[in-house]
């Protein structure tokens, strides 16, 4: 099985180290691997400070409660975005207003963004779409400055650590990295808040050491999910056993969704307002360790896939991105035609305001209001990044069959 959404950052050695954690339950929920993760990812982005929490989208809220903002505040965010970024807005009261994107660079239009400025902007969320650095970023950097707002950069989906190294944040500047199970690095579920803004940090800080911890259950839950993600994906095709031992582990709840009901219906899910525990801080270390050479990897595959696809200017070379975007006519055709040669291609995002099927009214998003990221929506595929060569080609042929074969 290949997969861009299905524990595609898992390999043999997260699996066993998830198994001896699991095994060492003293070590879940207290030890020394949060302080490790902390500075390992300081180091990273040099002259700031990390607070690890248990996802972004708390993340996100716990940065805007610690704002203190008026009311009727208004928050901007880019359509082709996940409810995870808006929820929390909603939660708290604030109006998100959503900006259009260039379609080629999946991020925000400059001119739709200084169409939607006004007196009430008092935070902008900067998405690194894919991991990708926004195409206009020093400038919408400057003109959230000239209008004093406070500005979250969402590098949910990865980040380049050589990019960081150079930049310094300033003082109305937050990053928010997760570390869920379909990003860049995944300790299945998680975050980090990097700033360095020290009244800001040591605020979050609070909050950080007064969340409560998960339970032993969930924390038994994540725990399983490296090593059955793995055992699923490498038995996927084998007489189906793949398919059988998801079923099962889903009907036993060994496995936690990414998105809880609540959310699926539009509503904030406070359940990850938890402390990030030392067994997810130590699978995160590990992932850490790994990740330049994870990078790499990436930059390897999405230059194949740059050259295959044609020039794709948005795209430059060796950029390492989580998942590779493709516009493609008849999309949902390929995603299931690709899907019973065991290949499961990703798709985000395919609504605006994703996942599918979330009503719109309820993230405040009007249809119609962004048409590029609507249209960019319709005919998106993702592929996979951190596959081998020889896998990343075979998509490339199996794409091709099927396209060619739609063509006749
Ligand atoms: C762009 C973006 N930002 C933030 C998040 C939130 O991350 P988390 O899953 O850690 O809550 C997501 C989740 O999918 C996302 O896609």
């Amino acid at each position: 099985m290949i997969s861009t959404d299905f524990g595609p950052n898992e390999d043999g050695n997260d699996a066993i180290l998830s198994l001896i954690t699991l095994f060492s339950p003293w070590t879940w929920r207290m030890g020394d691997a949060i302080l490790k993760a902390k500075k390992q990812l300081e180091s990273l982005f040099p002259s700031s400070k990390a607070i690890l929490l248990m996802s972004g989208r708390a993340g996100i809220k716990l940065i805007l409660q610690a704002l203190n903002l008026p009311p009727t505040s208004e928050i901007i965010v880019q359509a082709f975005t996940c409810e995870a970024v808006v929820l929390p807005i909603r939660a708290l009261g604030f109006k998100p207003v959503y900006v259009d994107i260039e379609k080629n660079s999946y991020s925000m239009d400059l001119a739709s963004l200084q169409n939607k400025i006004t007196p009430q902007t008092k935070v902008l969320i900067l998405q690194h779409t894919f991991g990708m650095i926004p195409k206009n970023r020093n400038k919408v950097l400057e003109l959230a400055k000239s209008h004093n707002m406070f500005v979250i950069e969402d590098l949910a989906h990865g980040f380049d650590p050589v990019f960081w190294q150079k930049e310094k944040l300033s003082d109305n500047q937050v990053l928010t990295l997760s570390f869920g199970r379909s990003k860049a690095l995944s300790s299945v579920f998680g975050c980090a808040l990097i700033t360095s803004n020290k009244s800001l940090h040591d605020s979050l800080g609070a909050v950080e050491a007064n969340l409560p911890y998960p339970s032993l259950w969930f924390i038994f839950q994540l725990l399983c999910y490296k090593p059955l993600a793995l055992l699923i994906r490498y038995t996927y095709s084998f007489l189906s056993i793949g398919k059988i031992i998801h079923k099962s582990v889903t009907i036993l709840r060994l496995m936690v969704a990414e998105i809880s009901v609540k959310e699926k219906a539009g509503e904030y899910d406070p359940y990850l307002e938890l402390k990030y525990p030392n067994c997810l801080a130590k699978l995160l270390t590990f992932q850490l360790e790994k990740y330049p050479h994870m990078q790499e990897q990436r930059k390897i595959v999405c230059n194949i896939y740059s050259s295959c696809v044609g020039v794709m200017p948005s795209i430059p070379k060796d950029t390492a991105l989580c998942r590779f975007p493709l516009l493609i006519e008849n999309r949902d055709m390929l995603v299931k035609k690709l899907a019973v040669q065991n290949i499961f291609l990703g798709t985000w995002y395919t609504q605006a305001v994703a996942p599918r099927g979330l009503d719109l009214g309820k993230v405040g998003y009007h249809v119609g209001s962004c048409p590029v990221a609507e249209d960019v929506c319709r005919s998106i595929i993702n592929l996979p990044t951190l596959v081998t060569v020889e896998e990343a080609n075979k998509i490339i042929k199996m794409i091709n069959i099927q396209c060619s074969v739609n063509d006749h």
